[in-house]
């Protein structure tokens, strides 16, 4: 496998490869397969752990990199294309290209132009797959396994990627899935159809409470106001989930019940429920340095 594009191209088999190769860099951080290797990280959407996680982990294994933030200052603003920038970046020798952009389905077409594997780190509202794979990560080693659990995605599941991604990524274990939303942020109906196709249960909620006591794991996520096209629309959702210490206290909640997100939060998530021992999100953050540095190694080894 060349490229990292969408959980719908990884096998239950090369997912458990990935976690498993994760779980080394987890446990020894001077630990590294890619040394003086090239890696490119073309972020041209905002980001902070996508972003910061590959830079480290490139630079943590002795990588060396190219990292773009933004068209400013590149010559993308004197209209230079996408696949000119790859193919002049492939003659310095580099691997891998990371690549955040708000173009959906951007990295196939990519990925046709070069030898180079194209890891995909978000593209618009569609498919974050390395965010899939340390969320995976981190709900085994809160759960101890990955199969028959049931897992609640709240907030806006029709313009955040990470709950799509993460439903097909669990989609091979075996789940039960709740989508928790206002009316107007459902899951959208590719997600659906996939998880009917695997004949995966999934339900439709709109309050927390109707779930809570029911589930492994608790994913919340932020209202994408960026990507409302009216801003009246994101004013009427925006506080439509809030999850405090003192909500949480009325439930009872099942044994090793964990908060996951993916981050950034805004108000989904009160700080007071930093400290109980559900919350699970920053570790999750510090996950996405192994299995980032995981997908480096399978992916330009060709191990994969
Ligand atoms: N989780 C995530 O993708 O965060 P960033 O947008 O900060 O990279």
């Amino acid at each position: 496998m060349k490229d990292l594009i969408s959980m719908r191209d990884l096998s239950k088999k090369q997912i458990l490869k990935i976690l498993e190769v994760a779980k080394e860099y987890k446990i020894d951080p001077y630990l590294t397969r890619i040394d003086r290797e090239g890696i490119i990280l073309l972020f041209l959407e905002p980001s902070t752990r996508t972003s910061g996680s590959f830079i480290a982990a490139a630079k943590q294994c002795g990588a060396w990199t190219i990292e773009i933030s933004g068209q400013e200052g590149t010559s993308f603003v004197k209209g230079e294309s996408i696949a000119d920038t790859l193919k002049m970046y492939s003659g310095y020798r580099a691997k891998v290209v990371v690549i955040r952009t708000k173009i959906e389905g951007f990295h196939r077409s990519a990925a046709a132009q070069t030898t180079m594997s194209i890891i995909n780190a978000g593209d618009g509202a569609n498919q974050h797959p390395s965010q899939t794979l340390l969320d995976l990560f981190s709900i085994q080693e809160t759960q101890e396994r990955l199969s028959d659990l049931k897992i609640a995605f709240v907030g806006d599941l029709k313009f955040g990627r990470t709950v799509k991604s993460l439903s097909m990524g669990l989609a091979h274990f075996n789940p039960e899935l709740f989508f928790v939303s206002p009316d107007s942020l459902k899951i959208t109906n590719n997600v659906k159809f996939y998880l009917k196709e695997k004949k995966i249960p999934f339900s439709e909620h709109s309050k927390m409470e109707e779930i809570i006591e029911e589930v492994n794991i608790l994913y919340m996520t932020r209202i994408q106001k960026e990507r409302f096209p009216d801003p009246e629309d994101y004013h009427k959702v925006k506080d439509a989930f809030r999850l405090t210490a003192e909500y949480l206290k009325q439930f009872s909640l099942k044994k090793n019940f964990k908060i996951l997100h993916p981050l950034p939060r805004i108000n989904e998530i009160d700080t007071s429920v930093d400290t109980t021992p559900y919350a699970h999100y920053f570790e999750q953050a510090e996950n996405g340095l192994h299995t980032r540095k995981a997908i480096y190694d399978l992916f330009i080894n060709r191990e994969i």
